[in-house]
């Protein structure tokens, strides 16, 4: 309760040392509250000091930030750093040692979009591209099916939206790795969760590919008012759609805008040596120092 609404750009929320209930909703940094987005609204996610440990290893230690309803959240860390732990704790999936994870009492029980790491699609899978997006809204609906006619025009409408319509009757398993990411993407878009994850759905498509996805997913997601959370290595391609990123490293969490978080000093802080930022072209590189345990290796 005591955090102020405007940190300073040295002063993003740590994860590992933010105090419960320091992370209010007011605390979005001034210039990065999303269109649709209002302070007074709870969060859509709310994870508090979330610990995790496996085989031994601490995977995340003390994790938290939350998620207002509508906003962008790019999660963002080299290989290993826990993003899909965080991701399946998030979802249930994983049990966490300590912490919690609090969905908005309003979204309770109407799911959560879930597109997991490196979905691989058999080139002999008998679905077209629609039948996988038509999936998306019987997958975890218990109740009564929807009519065929509203279900088609659902569809069409979803297809449209990823631009996917020329290729909506090709067998899905044939399609290029965009292709299907788009279709992938539909199916967990088309039943309008208050909450999307993504994990690492850039991986594997060209540059030019990857910001056609994040451009198409950031004003799909905008129009719905669905909450993202979408985890990469790369912070490049959603430098211009985040609203607000979750730096982790080392089993830790920073969160604030891009510019806050991004800096060589509060990076420097979260891996516990020595980090470099640099702003090329309008692009950034994070470049961290070798470590002897080498453990984040090749990050870029
Ligand atoms: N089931 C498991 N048992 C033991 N260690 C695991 C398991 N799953 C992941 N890990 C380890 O936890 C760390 C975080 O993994 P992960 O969440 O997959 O990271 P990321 O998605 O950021 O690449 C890695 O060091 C990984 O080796
Ligand atoms: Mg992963």
């Amino acid at each position: 309760m005591s955090t102020p609404a405007a940190p300073t750009p040295a002063a993003p929320t740590a994860g590992a040392s933010t105090p419960a209930g320091s992370t209010p909703a007011g605390s979005t940094p001034a210039g990065s509250t999303p269109a649709g987005s209002s302070p007074a609204r709870p969060p859509v996610l709310e994870v508090k000091d979330v610990t995790v440990t496996l085989s031994g290893r601490r995977v995340l230690d003390a994790v938290g930030f939350t998620v207002q309803p509508g906003e962008f959240v790019g999660l963002i860390g080299s290989n290993g750093a826990g993003k899909t732990t965080l991701l399946r704790v998030i979802l249930g999936l994983q049990r966490e040692l300590g912490g919690s994870v609090r969905i908005a009492d309003e979204h309770a029980g109407s799911g959560i979009g879930y597109l997991p790491q490196k979905v691989l699609l058999d080139p002999d899978l008998p679905l077209r591209a629609r039948d996988v997006v038509a999936l998306g809204l019987d997958g975890g609906r218990l109740g009564i099916p929807l009519p065929s006619a509203k279900k088609r025009a659902l569809v069409d409408e979803m297809l449209e939206a990823v631009g996917a319509m020329e290729f909506a009757d090709a067998r899905v398993g044939l399609l290029s790795g965009g292709q299907q990411q788009r279709i992938l993407i539909a199916h967990a878009i088309v039943s309008n969760p208050p909450l999307l994850l993504l994990d690492e759905p850039l991986a594997n498509l060209d540059i030019s590919s990857a910001q056609e996805i994040v451009d198409l997913l950031a004003r799909i997601c905008r129009e719905r008012g669905i909450a993202v959370l979408l985890s990469a290595h790369d912070l490049n391609p959603l430098l211009a759609v985040m609203d607000r990123i979750v730096y982790l490293a080392g089993g830790r969490a920073v969160t604030g805008s891009t510019d806050e978080v991004v800096q060589s000093d509060v990076l420097t802080g979260l891996y516990g040596r020595r980090v470099d930022v640099l702003r090329v072209g309008g692009r950034v590189l994070v470049v961290a120092a070798a470590d002897e345990a080498d453990e984040d290796h090749g990050h870029e």
